[in-house]
């Protein structure tokens, strides 16, 4: 009652017949009990930016002749706010009738513009590969409710913040571990980091590199092998993810060392995913190649939990506390 009638503390203090303290210890009372509530909390009410009508004037419209214009005031100004900015004289009620439409035009039009960019963002994504079930993740709000995942993420998290030292250093990330751990999701948020901050970054599987330079043998290809490399070597960012998952032949073990090979000498950053286990996926790599992986502060990052893939989105705190 008491802030819902605005009325200063010594006025209530006389009404109620209580001290001005007592008025003060009750407001916050309820303030608090509003908060647990989770209704609106008493402290951080949102100022009022309505007008009031303080004034009144006749006045004569160029096109539709004589109106009572009323003068607009802020309610409650912002303090920085000029004088002369803080009330308007309102025009004529015919000439507002007949802008509106092109106000609600411009009003849409910025919608649009906005929707517009969010879809050029998407398509962008796409255009680096990123699969559509992933389209949506970034880095920000990959769950690490758990120690381990946080480990890791901040790990990506700082990997991404400092994308420029990475592109210039090449330094590359190797996320392994089991099924559903979040390694694609991780890996597409960071092309999507890369590419939102104008970098070139692509996504693909082992098998689709592989796939891409296969079919440039075929008879009327217009790529040939080398073309397709070099899409894969000049790129800022790449995300090799799947890595050792297929019956791998030799053939395209050897593509997917040539890439890294080339990327290497070029000193750019490579990702790769894996839920092969870590010996074997060392095997699979080969002594001399996780050396280069390491160097310029490479990590290999054990996602080492259960999948997540049955599970809804992780977004409460009783989700976290279970998986500790
Ligand atoms: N930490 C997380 N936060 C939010 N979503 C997650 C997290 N981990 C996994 N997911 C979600 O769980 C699903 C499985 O994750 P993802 O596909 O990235 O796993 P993966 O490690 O790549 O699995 P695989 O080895 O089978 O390829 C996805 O929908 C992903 O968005
Ligand atoms: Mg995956
Ligand atoms: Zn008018």
């Amino acid at each position: 009652m008491v802030h819902q009638d605005r009325l200063p503390v010594p006025e209530v203090a006389d009404l109620l017949g209580i001290t001005p303290e007592q008025v003060v210890a009750l407001v916050k009372l309820e303030g608090a009990a509003r908060q647990r509530a989770g209704t609106f909390p008493l402290t951080s009410a949102v100022p009022d930016r309505g007008h009031t009508v303080t004034a009144t004037k006749d006045a004569v419209c160029d096109q539709h002749g004589p109106y009572l214009s009323e003068q607009w005031t802020l309610n409650n100004p912002p303090e920085r706010l000029p004088e002369n900015m803080r009330s308007f004289w309102g025009q004529c009620p015919q000439c507002d009738r007949i802008q509106q439409p092109e106000v609600e035009r411009r009003t849409a039009e910025i919608r649009n513009r906005k929707a517009n960019q969010d879809a050029l963002r998407k398509e962008q994504f796409r255009a680096s590969g990123i699969p559509e079930r992933y389209i949506d993740c970034d880095v920000w709000h990959w769950q690490h409710g758990m120690e381990k995942q946080r480990e890791v993420w901040e790990v990506v998290k700082s990997y991404c913040m400092r994308i420029e030292d990475v592109i210039q250093h090449g330094r590359c990330l190797v996320f392994f571990g089991e099924k559903g751990t979040g390694k694609t999701h991780l890996a597409c948020g960071i092309v999507r980091h890369v590419v939102e901050r104008g970098w070139a970054a692509m996504y693909e599987t082992v098998a689709g590199a592989v796939g891409r330079i296969r079919s440039t043998y075929s008879k009327g290809s217009e790529e040939t092998e080398r073309d397709v490399l070099d899409q894969f070597s000049r790129v800022d960012l790449l995300v090799l993810d799947e890595v050792g998952r297929q019956s791998d032949s030799a053939h395209d073990r050897e593509m997917l060392f040539r890439i890294l090979d080339l990327r290497y000498a070029d000193l750019k950053p490579t990702v790769l995913a894996s839920n092969l286990e870590r010996k074997a996926l060392y095997e699979f790599l080969g002594q001399a190649l996780c050396d280069r992986l390491l160097e310029a502060g490479g990590r290999f990052l054990n996602f080492d939990w259960a999948s997540q893939r049955s599970r809804r989105r992780p977004d409460s705190d009783t989700d976290k506390e279970q998986d500790r």
